[in-house]
């Protein structure tokens, strides 16, 4: 056992993880897909999820507008768009034009329910975290779907 960086610790521990997609709203009718690594389940009953945004991301401020998401769980199918989700921002291009026609709207707040995603979790921001650089939303599950392909793992989008 030896002292290292802390980056460099991190780099070693980090096992297979899932990657999901949030969509946010950005105002009626207009929507915003953001890749994430650092979400969590929180809560049994209710059934809780948090994800954790960084202060300068596009789906930040959408956040603090409109206090809702969808928690998208995509497939290997859908790696295309999780990786264009996880380096374009909202700010410079409309990011739903990659997925025309593969989505419908949610029960909840109408936000998009990717259609061929493994799950899809409709969520109600309850409160918000300060966590450094980033924010963390915690949202209630309000509606779940489920598709039949296994989930992505970050391992699986590089
Ligand atoms: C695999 C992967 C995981 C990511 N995880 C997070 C995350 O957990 N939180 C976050 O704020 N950004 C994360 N990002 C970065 C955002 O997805 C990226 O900055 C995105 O372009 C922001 O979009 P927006 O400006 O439209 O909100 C991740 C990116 C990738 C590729």
């Amino acid at each position: 056992m030896q002292r290292i960086e802390i980056n460099e610790a991190l780099k070693k521990v980090k096992h297979p993880q899932k990657v999901v997609v949030a969509f946010v709203q950005v105002d009626k009718d207009r929507y915003n897909p953001i890749t994430l690594e650092w979400f969590m389940k929180t809560s049994i009953d209710p059934v809780m999820f948090a994800i954790s945004i960084g202060h300068t991301r596009f789906s930040h401020k959408c956040l603090q507008e409109n206090r809702v998401f969808n928690l998208c769980f995509p497939t290997l199918a859908q790696v295309e768009f999780v990786r264009i989700s996880g380096t374009k921002s909202g700010s410079e291009i409309d990011k739903m034009h990659f997925i025309e026609g593969k989505w419908f709207k949610g029960r909840y707040a109408g936000l998009p329910i990717l259609k061929d995603a493994a799950a899809n979790l409709e969520c109600e921001v309850i409160t918000q975290v300060q966590s450094g650089d980033h924010t963390i939303f915690v949202g209630k599950v309000k509606y779940a779907w489920l598709g039949d392909a296994p989930p992505l793992t970050v391992a699986e989008l590089f």
